[in-house]
């Protein structure tokens, strides 16, 4: 069967501060979006890349594909994406043609996932898994707090998970399609990745090793770190 990914890339990046949307901000003079789909396109197994772009970004995200050099033997496609992650992913979703069987969701905002970590997603969905995660050991302690009543007011600790049980997952997430195509139908609550809206459903996902490499550039600090990584793969 036929793999695709999809690749959320609508997002403003809010947190990474004002500029250009995020998908589209450069990392070693290349848009974070060219290389996450280079880190998909990269992978044998990936035959289709759905890229979600910024709702008022596609023509744009069109051009920036026509401009790079990506594998020719990778179809891609360009949907304006939506408000949310979620619904971005929808619709990244509704564009995906019937005979893709097994179905990568991919955040543009982790542009340096090593190949290897995208296999392995790929490979445990093939033996069966109908919903796949990469993730990582916590290096720290996390504590589940009551969220302040009044802004600035300190926050009482409710619990602390043991951390040796905990787990940061990454994207790729993979995905048995018609697993996929259900949660999106049926989880309405916001969500933050695809696999909890398949836990929703009931169904056992799996993890396999991530990456340090996958993190996501989420705050200006982690544009720091993957300037470093790229320039150190450069070397
Ligand atoms: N995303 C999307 N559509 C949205 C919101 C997010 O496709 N409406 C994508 C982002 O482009 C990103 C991925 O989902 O590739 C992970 O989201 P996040 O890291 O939160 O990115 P942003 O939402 O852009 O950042 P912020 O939350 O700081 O605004
Ligand atoms: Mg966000």
């Amino acid at each position: 069967t036929r793999t695709a990914a999809v690749v959320p890339a609508a997002g403003r990046g809010v947190r990474l501060g004002p500029g250009a949307p995020k998908a589209l901000r450069a990392l070693g003079g290349t848009p974070m979006l060219i290389h996450a789909i280079r880190a998909m396109a990269a992978s044998r197994g990936v035959s289709l890349v759905v890229v979600v772009a910024p709702p008022d970004g596609a023509a744009e995200v069109k051009s920036l594909l026509d401009a790079h050099a990506l594998p020719e033997r990778t179809d891609f496609l360009v949907v304006p994406g939506g408000e949310s992650r979620q619904e971005s992913v929808a619709l990244g979703l509704q564009a995906l043609p019937p005979e893709y069987g097994i179905v990568l969701v991919h955040d543009a905002a982790r542009p340096l996932v090593p190949v290897d970590t995208v296999d392995a997603v790929i490979d445990a969905v093939r033996e069966g898994a109908p919903a796949v995660v990469p993730a990582l050991p916590l290096a720290d302690t996390v504590k589940e707090v009551r969220p302040a009543r009044v802004p600035g007011e300190p926050e009482p600790v409710v619990a602390t998970p043991e951390r040796a049980r905990l787990r940061a997952v990454q994207t790729p997430q993979g995905f048995d399609r018609e697993t996929l195509l259900r949660a999106h139908g049926t989880v309405t609550e916001n969500v933050t990745d695809d696999a909890s809206m398949v836990e929703q459903l009931g169904l056992t996902v799996v993890v396999v090793p991530g990456h340090e490499e996958a993190f996501k550039v989420t705050r200006p600090l982690d544009l720091v770190l993957a300037e470093a990584v790229l320039a150190r793969r450069r070397l």
